[in-house]
């Protein structure tokens, strides 16, 4: 069973993509709220009906529901609002969150988690200490999310199918994440082979700040990091082995330790099954480094 905790427009949508996706036979929605995860599963059901898809989508308000949970995703908590970074939402998510894990390792020990509240570094590595699981077994989603944005302002500035497009954003999910035009291509002819180095500096530039233009336009950002969250229980569930970015905890790799944050990592039927060390440059580095610092300061003023 896949549970997504978080009934909002971002749990709903990733429990809608899963789905349709075929990715499990029952997936739980579970929220605070009363009435919320109900009335999302019915109308979720509805849909998958006209489809003649059966997947049972089950809303509950009751944790000892997510019992036989193979996956967990945390969407739980507050999002972002227009002119917040997600750090701004670390006091008020750190609880939540933690509770929200407390309750995870309670009755889903044998789960694995995908925290998804901002900020999502923070939030996760919250979810790790407190669960105390191998760290495997618990990996964000933000870098999968910043990557679908990097690609779409590839597909903008080549016109090449987005099929065709493949790249790499780690680091920090947040001010300093690092999209890597080094580490992307198209068809496998490296991206500065199509693009000036001033164009690929716009795309990262626009891929950082691209979120909170659409949370300042429409309010919120519901269909990519539900797709998102979709494609990594996919990876999990067709044991597929993709190199993916995730947030996940270091003990060493990148020089770091007792951190979590998104590195490209092997994701299949056992999580994160190997964490890939990319050979970064100076300047990416540096930036990779600076996310950590930023990471490792909000996790210093949060009481786990
Ligand atoms: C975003 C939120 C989910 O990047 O962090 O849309």
């Amino acid at each position: 069973m896949i549970t997504i905790i978080g009934s909002g427009k971002v749990g709903g949508d990733a429990a809608l993509f899963s789905a349709l996706k075929k990715l499990d036979d029952q997936i739980l929605l579970l929220d605070v709220a009363k009435g919320l995860p109900q009335g999302e599963a019915m109308d979720i059901n509805h849909m998958l009906s006209e489809q003649g898809i059966d997947v049972e989508v089950t809303g509950s308000n009751d944790y000892e529901d997510i019992r036989g949970s193979n996956i967990v995703v945390v969407v739980a908590g507050s999002a972002r609002k227009p002119g917040m970074t997600r750090m701004d939402l670390l006091k008020i998510n750190a609880s939540i969150v933690k509770s929200v894990t407390e309750n995870i390792k309670k009755y889903a020990d044998d789960s694995m988690i995908i925290p998804v509240s901002n900020p999502l570094d923070p939030m996760a590595y919250i979810t790790q200490k407190v669960s105390g699981f191998d760290r495997s077994r618990v990996f964000g989603m933000g870098g999968m999310l910043d990557l679908s944005r990097f690609r779409q302002f590839i597909h903008e500035s080549t016109g090449h199918s987005r099929d065709s497009i493949r790249g790499l954003v780690i680091g920090e999910h947040g001010e300093n994440m690092l999209p890597l035009p080094r580490f992307s291509s198209v068809s496998g002819i490296p991206l500065s082979s199509f693009l000036p180095k001033a164009k690929l500096d716009e795309i990262v530039q626009n891929t950082k700040q691209v979120a909170a233009k659409v949370i300042e336009l429409k309010g919120a950002t519901v269909h990519a990091p539900g797709n998102a969250i979709s494609a990594i229980v996919e990876t999990v569930v067709r044991d597929r082995k993709q190199v993916i970015p995730v947030a996940t905890y270091l003990d060493g790799e990148y020089g770091h330790s007792d951190v979590t944050i998104g590195v490209p990592a092997v994701i299949g039927k056992n999580g994160v099954e190997k964490i890939i060390e990319l050979d970064l440059n100076d300047e990416e580095r540096q930036m990779f480094d600076k996310g950590v610092a930023n990471v490792k300061d909000a996790i210093s003023g949060i009481e786990i």
